[in-house]
């Protein structure tokens, strides 16, 4: 698709449809509205006047202009109250019209850039924001479908037009992210939708090996017997009861100016999780294939900071592997001793997640991050406590929480801060190890978190349980279902504050 931006009328250009916003309490029209209603003679006074379109929010309404203007029909969606209007709103109407534009397979839409859609928010994030939203609705996850792929029509030109005295060029910035972040969310929904033995933790190197040869990245993969010789015994116990190779990924991206400050990025990369000898019920196991978005956001992540030339020192830490029960899988009950040289009592092998970044975590502080981010589909219970609207977070650095939270304030990815507090440690105690690596149901967020804590030696960390927001299983307005990407924008939004 390609993205171009211009001065101009909006009605003046030609287009298989126009996007237009409405609110469901505005009497009068919108400035572009009134230029089209009065190009098409009045078209949107009537239709409104029939209260056929009341504007609700996301309600869509397809008008034909009858070649009144150049633009073969309008698509009218609503906004609900302009009061109750905000950019999270916004972003979901976006998709709207995106999901409506690949429905009916047009090759061409027009957005009018309107500044007063909502106050106080630069025109170059709105174009973000059109852009993302316009990508994100249009995306389907088809890689394995033999026979839709051919159907599908893809949008091939979108337009967004600026008023006279628009500054075009920090909108064509703002278009540009789009693009990155865009590009970044599609390959991270891609690697999530796949199945683990389409996405193995080799084609997870795969993948990070040609994410660096496209962005300029470095990139290590550590096979199993340099894991063995670094002696990461909790990542090597969950990895030793299955028969694929398990990877230790690490891609880094340097910028060009000196002394930048250092992120490390973890993520979960568990290809499959059954639970291994702790095995997991059937029901749902196949949603286990997406086990390693967390793994998936740190690639898409550290791919757009190098496309946005950001100046930071990333490394993005991704410890691959698939957790399964057999002979030599590792059992409840084992002691293991950890990359940190903490030794961990296993209670439970479906606690895996922890295990790997115990040792992804202790590696990156050989990188002396300034800050260490990680991301994983971690627990249960987040689900229990959250649902699937708010990522957990919780961390033991007020201004790094700070920053995650102001990020979340402008992408709309939501979170929700857990006490991460020393007391809960006490569910970990072990009667013959340092720790154990689970204990029991209560507070089973936190616990994970308190198990991580126990890594980072005091760094500024914060842990991101995306278990219920990286796949949903109904349609919603913001999102299709299935894999979300969530992360991408909130941490590429937290990377950018940062490098400021
Ligand atoms: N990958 C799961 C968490 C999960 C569950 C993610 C459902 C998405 C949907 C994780 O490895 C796990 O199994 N966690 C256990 C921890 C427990 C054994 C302490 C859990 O949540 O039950
Ligand atoms: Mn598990
Ligand atoms: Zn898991």
């Amino acid at each position: 698709m390609k993205v171009s931006v211009k001065k101009g009328r909006i009605e003046k250009i030609p287009s298989e449809a126009i996007f237009l916003p409405h609110f469901a309490d505005n009497d009068k029209l919108g400035y572009s509205a009134q230029l089209l209603d009065k190009a098409t003679g009045g078209l949107l006074t009537e239709v409104i006047g029939t209260g056929d379109f009341k504007g609700e929010l996301h309600q869509t309404y397809i008008l034909l202009t009858r070649q009144a203007i150049p633009a073969k029909r309008i698509l009218l969606v609503g906004c609900g109250r302009k009061s109750n209007f905000n950019l999270v709103k916004l972003r979901a109407v976006i998709v709207k019209a995106g999901q409506k534009v690949r429905d009916l397979g047009w090759k061409s839409l027009t957005i009018p850039l309107s500044p007063e859609i909502i106050e106080g928010v630069p025109l170059e994030d709105l174009a973000q924001v059109y852009v993302e939203g316009i990508y994100s609705g249009l995306y389907r996850f088809t890689q394995f479908r033999t026979t839709e792929r051919k159907r599908v029509k893809e949008l091939e030109q979108l337009t967004l037009v600026g008023e006279d005295g628009v500054n075009l060029k920090r909108v064509r910035e703002g278009v540009n992210r789009g693009e990155i972040i865009s590009d970044s969310l599609s390959l991270v929904r891609d690697l999530v939708s796949s199945p683990s033995n389409k996405i193995t933790p080799t084609m997870l190197a795969e993948t990070a090996q040609r994410i660096a040869r496209e962005n300029g990245l470095r990139c290590k993969v550590l096979g199993l017997a340099q894991i063995k010789k670094l002696g990461m015994g909790a990542f090597l116990a969950v990895a030793k009861g299955s028969q694929e190779p398990a990877k230790f990924i690490t891609l880094e991206y340097r910028p060009k100016v000196k002394g930048a400050k250092t992120i490390a990025l973890v993520g979960k990369g568990i290809t499959f999780d059954s639970g291994g000898i702790s095995l997991k019920p059937s029901k749902d196991m196949d949603k286990m294939k997406a086990d390693m978005a967390g793994g998936a956001v740190v690639m898409g992540v550290i791919q757009a900071v190098s496309q946005l030339n950001l100046s930071l020192h990333v490394v993005a830490i991704i410890p691959a592997t698939e957790n399964l029960p057999s002979g030599s899988a590792y059992k409840p009950g084992d002691v293991i001793s950890s990359f940190s040289g903490q030794t961990i009592e296993v209670t439970s092998t479906d606690a895996e997640g922890r295990l790997i970044l115990a040792d992804a975590i202790a590696y990156s502080l050989k990188y002396h991050p300034s800050a260490i981010i990680d991301v994983a589909t971690l627990t249960g219970a987040c689900i229990i406590a959250l649902g699937d609207y708010v990522t957990g977070i919780l961390g033991n650095d007020d201004d790094l929480m700070a920053q995650v939270k102001k990020a979340s304030r402008v992408t709309g990815e939501m979170v929700w801060e857990l006490p991460l507090l020393e007391e809960y440690f006490e569910y970990l105690k072990s009667d013959i190890a340092d720790f154990k690596n689970a204990g029991g149901r209560e507070a089973g967020t936190i616990q994970g978190a308190i198990f991580l804590s126990k890594f980072v030696k005091n760094r500024p960390w914060v842990h991101l349980d995306i278990a219920g927001t990286a796949w949903i299983d109904k349609d919603k307005p913001y999102h299709a279902k299935g894999a979300t990407g969530i992360g991408v924008r909130l941490l590429v939004q937290v990377l950018r504050q940062l490098s400021e």
